[in-house]
C-alpha cells in the first residue's frame, strides 16, 4: 500500500483519526507539507522531533481553523489581532504570548512563553483540522535541515511508508509561512515568507522590526533547506561543471524558477526545482539573480541558507 492517500473525505477522517492515536501524517498547506501531529498530545509531538531528526530547542508551529481557535491558546496583542482578521486563512504565522492553561504540549513551544500559531488556508489542511476538532502541530515535513517538501511525493521520499501523506497537490505558494512575532506591541519579521513584507507593512502601518533582543524564530539555523549538491548564487554566467537554474529567462538554464520573472511562480517552482536538480546529478548548481523585493525575500532567504556552509 501506498503511503500517499487520495484526497477523499474517507480518507482525511482516516487520517484524523491517526491523529487521534497519537500517530503522524503528512498534511498539504498552501506553503509547503508538513508533518502533523496533535498538539495536545506529548508523545506524538516527540515522535515529530525524532521523525523530522529535529533539535528539541526548536519550536513548533500550531495550526487552527480560525482566530476564535487560535484565542484559547494564545493572547494575541491588537495589532496581531488585526493582522489575524487580514490575512487568515493564509500563509501568515504569529508568535504571541502563550496562554497558562493552553491545551497544547509544552514540547511545542520548547519552554518558551510564546507560540507560532497560524490558521492555513488549503481545504484539505481545513478538512482536516475540522475532522480532528484539536490544534495540530505541523513542521515542514522534511528531515531537518533538508528541503521542504511542496508534493505529497516529496513526503514519501522523505519518510518513505512511516508517514502517510494526504495528497493536496502542488503547494501554491511553495515556500513557508511569514512569521511575524511582536516587541513592545510593534511587529518583527521573524522568517521571510509566502507573504510579502510589505503587504503586511500596509497593514501595520510601521516598518517591520529585525529579530534580536529576546525576539528570534530559533529555527532560523544558517544552513537549511540544504540539497545535496553544491549551490552558487547570484550567478551571472556558469561554469561548465555547474547547472544553471534560471529566473525570467536566463539563456542557458536547464530549468527556469519563472521564464516570465514572476516572483509568485518562482516561489512555488523553488523546492520541486532544486529536488529534481538534486535527484538528476551531483554536480554544482549555479541560481542566476533574484531581485530582493516582494516574495524575492523569502526566496532569497532560503537560496542563501541551502547555500551556507554544512557543519
Ligand atoms: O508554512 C509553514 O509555516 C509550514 C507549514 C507546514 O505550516 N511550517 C513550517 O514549520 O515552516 P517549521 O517548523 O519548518 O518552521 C517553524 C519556524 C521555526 O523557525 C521555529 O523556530 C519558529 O517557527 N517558531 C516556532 N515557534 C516559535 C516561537 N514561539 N517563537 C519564535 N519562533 C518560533
Ligand atoms: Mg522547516
Amino acid at each position: 500500500m501506498s503511503a500517499i492517500w487520495s484526497n477523499t473525505s474517507q480518507n482525511v477522517a482516516r487520517a484524523a483519526e491517526r491523529l487521534k492515536g497519537g500517530g503522524l501524517v503528512g498534511m498539504p498547506t498552501e506553503t509547503v507539507y508538513g508533518l502533523a501531529g496533535d498538539a495536545a498530545n506529548g508523545d506524538a509531538v516527540a515522535a515529530i522531533y525524532e521523525t523530522k531528526g529535529r533539535p528539541r530547542f526548536n519550536p513548533l508551529i500550531v495550526h487552527v481553523p480560525d482566530l476564535a481557535a487560535a484565542s484559547t491558546i494564545a493572547n494575541l496583542p491588537p495589532l496581531a489581532a488585526t493582522l489575524a482578521r487580514r490575512f487568515w486563512p493564509g500563509a501568515l504565522t504569529l508568535v504571541v504570548p502563550l496562554k497558562d492553561d493552553a491545551p497544547i504540549a509544552s514540547l511545542v513551544t520548547a519552554g518558551l512563553q510564546t507560540v507560532a500559531i497560524r490558521v492555513p488556508h488549503h481545504p484539505v489542511a481545513k478538512a482536516l483540522l475540522t475532522q480532528f476538532g484539536g490544534p495540530i502541530v505541523a513542521p515542514s515535513a522534511n528531515r531537518s535541515g533538508r528541503l521542504s517538501p511542496t508534493l505529497a511525493a516529496h513526503v514519501a521520499e522523505e519518510f518513505g511508508d512511516a508517514v502517510p501523506v494526504l495528497d493536496g497537490g502542488p503547494c501554491q505558494r511553495g515556500v513557508e509561512s511569514t512569521i511575524i512575532g511582536f516587541r513592545d506591541g510593534g511587529p518583527v519579521l521573524l522568517r521571510p515568507g509566502a507573504i510579502a513584507a510589505e503587504d503586511i507593512e500596509a497593514v501595520t502601518r510601521q516598518p517591520l522590526g529585525t529579530p534580536g533582543s529576546g525576539v528570534v524564530a530559533p529555527g532560523m539555523l544558517v544552513s537549511h533547506y540544504a540539497p545535496n549538491a553544491a549551490l552558487r548564487l547570484d550567478a551571472t554566467s556558469v561554469e561548465s561543471t555547474e547547472r544553471l537554474l534560471g529566473f525570467g529567462g536566463t539563456p542557458g538554464a536547464v530549468l527556469d524558477l519563472s521564464p516570465a520573472g514572476s516572483l509568485r511562480e518562482a516561489a512555488a517552482n523553488l523546492f520541486a526545482y532544486l529536488r529534481q536538480l538534486d535527484a538528476e546529478a551531483d554536480t554544482p548548481i549555479a541560481v542566476a539573480p533574484i531581485p530582493p523585493v516582494g516574495l524575492g525575500l523569502a526566496i532569497n532567504d532560503r537560496l542563501m541558507r541551502a547555500a551556507a556552509p554544512r557543519d
